[in-house]
């Protein structure tokens, strides 16, 4: 795809701020890029996550929104979308992926049971912990050799997993989880044949397979594109295909669903099921609108299948490429492949003179901010620093600035200019100085941490 596949019908104008105005806001904000006002940034690159531009076919089909509490034929229309792309038994509405993450792990976790994944993303490991169980991450060694290529760094290490359901009982275990793509490990796609493999080695040992598949059709597209035997399907029957191997999955529709809110609970497993709707009418809503206005249901049914379009897609992942091919034109370090939804800088490479105690990407993701009003996220030892209980610190196996793509928001004018600003700051890398925190909750610390340049 050469150019965008639309043409833009609304446009909403972003603030252009000076250098010493960023400098004193983000001291404001305690060195905290999620504490910034929105006005203040000038291109937003915090997350790929609801903050993706919806079609005109969206915004028509929100006045079409049925607001009946109970029965609203826009959950049949959602429903229906949502069983045309998984095949799933129940489809249970939540206002975005952590509530059905909430409900799942309040059935299935609690004290003493363990849940593995590739790479568990940080609201899900929350959400698990928060029940007093474990989740645990086998991605495949090779997604942490940041400047290897491979096709799917996305993927299971299959031999761990396997490993560490040998060596649990069931009862232990009440799930295989799999992210895909896999966000935290890069955005980097899973391999249809290890989403089958992952989900024998479950079925082997008696445990649900589930899929947390927010960005489900983005690593769709890189099947087709990567994968033999895959070239000559459509996205819809790769996706479908993944969804075949699991019981059910979660999702946050705010990224795939492109809509601003959202997500499901979609699973074959009635009991499971059962109960996530008695939660669900507890804390979220009734089970046919699960927390979000009938109308936002209505943008989902639409926003899934333009999700699935190949034309979109095509454009989609080779505008995250465009930004990375910018940036390894300057030399700067990046997680490569680039993946599905964003670019990764390696902070260990962009800056090896700040240790990861000294929170070398957050001290980077500051100063793309103070350079060109751009706001990135750190995934590193600010986000994964702390254990469960918030007790220990840890040493995740990453220190990364993630420039995340809303989808079909900015064009590649708005990412040279990202691709400038972080190459100027990779220029002057030497500056950049450690970093340390003032203040900090127990759990998901990086939402609401105070930090100070040491
Ligand atoms: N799972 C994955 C893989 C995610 O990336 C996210 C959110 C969630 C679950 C939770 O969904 O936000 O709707 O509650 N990721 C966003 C991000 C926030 O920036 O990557 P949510």
């Amino acid at each position: 795809m050469e150019f965008e596949p639309f043409k833009i019908k609304v446009v909403e104008p972003i603030p252009i701020t000076t250098k010493g105005y960023r400098l004193k806001k983000l001291e404001e904000a305690h060195y905290n890029l999620f504490l910034l006002r929105s006005d203040d940034i000038t291109i937003d690159l915090l997350t790929d996550s609801g903050t993706g531009a919806m079609s005109s076919k969206q915004w028509s089909a929100l006045f079409d929104g049925d607001e009946a509490y109970a029965g609203s034929r826009s959950y049949f229309k959602f429903e229906e979308v949502v069983q045309k792309i998984t095949a799933f038994k129940h489809v249970i509405p939540t206002h975005q992926g952590r509530a059905a993450e909430r409900i799942v792990f309040s059935i299935l976790g609690g004290k003493g049971k363990l849940i593995p994944s590739n790479t568990h993303f940080d609201t899900t490991r929350a959400n698990i912990e928060f029940t007093g169980a474990q989740a645990f991450d086998f991605p495949s060694p090779i997604s942490f050799r940041t400047d290897e290529i491979a096709d799917f760094k996305g993927n299971m290490d299959l031999e761990r997993l396997e490993g560490f359901l040998r060596s649990h009982s069931r009862e232990e275990i009440p799930l295989v989880m799999m992210t895909v793509t896999n966000n935290s490990g890069g955005g980097q796609p899973v391999s249809m044949e290890n989403i089958r493999r992952t989900s024998e080695l479950a079925k082997k040992y008696g445990i649900p397979f589930f899929i947390d598949c927010c960005r489900f059709a983005e690593n769709a597209y890189f099947i087709k594109m990567r994968e033999p035997g895959y070239a000559d399907k459509s996205v819809m029957e790769i996706a479908h295909e993944m969804f075949s191997y699991a019981d059910g999955c979660l999702m946050s529709a705010k990224k795939d669903g492109l809509s601003n809110t959202g997500g499901f609970i979609a699973t074959n497993l009635d009991e499971l099921a059962r109960k996530a709707r008695d939660l669900l009418i507890i804390t979220e809503g009734f089970v046919t609108y699960g927390g979000l206005a009938r109308r936002d249901l209505e943008t989902l049914a639409v926003g899934l299948l333009e999700a699935l379009d190949e034309k979109y897609l095509e454009y989609r992942i080779n505008q995250v490429r465009f930004l990375g091919d910018k940036l390894v034109e300057k030399d700067v370090p990046i997680l490569l492949p680039t993946g599905g939804h964003a670019i990764y800088l390696d902070a260990k490479r962009f800056a090896p003179h700040i240790p990861p105690e000294q929170f070398p990407g957050q001290s980077i993701a500051c100063e793309i901010y103070i350079q060109g009003g751009v706001r990135t996220v750190e995934i590193g030892s600010l986000m994964f620093g702390k254990d469960g209980d918030g007790q220990r610190e840890l040493r995740p196996p990453f220190e990364l600035v993630r420039l995340a793509i809303p989808r079909r928001v900015y064009t590649n004018n708005h990412l040279q200019y990202v691709a400038d600003v972080v190459g100027e700051v990779y220029r002057n890398r030497d500056k950049l100085r450690g970093m340390k925190i003032t203040y900090q909750t127990q759990l998901l610390r990086h939402f609401t941490a105070h930090l100070e340049y040491i």
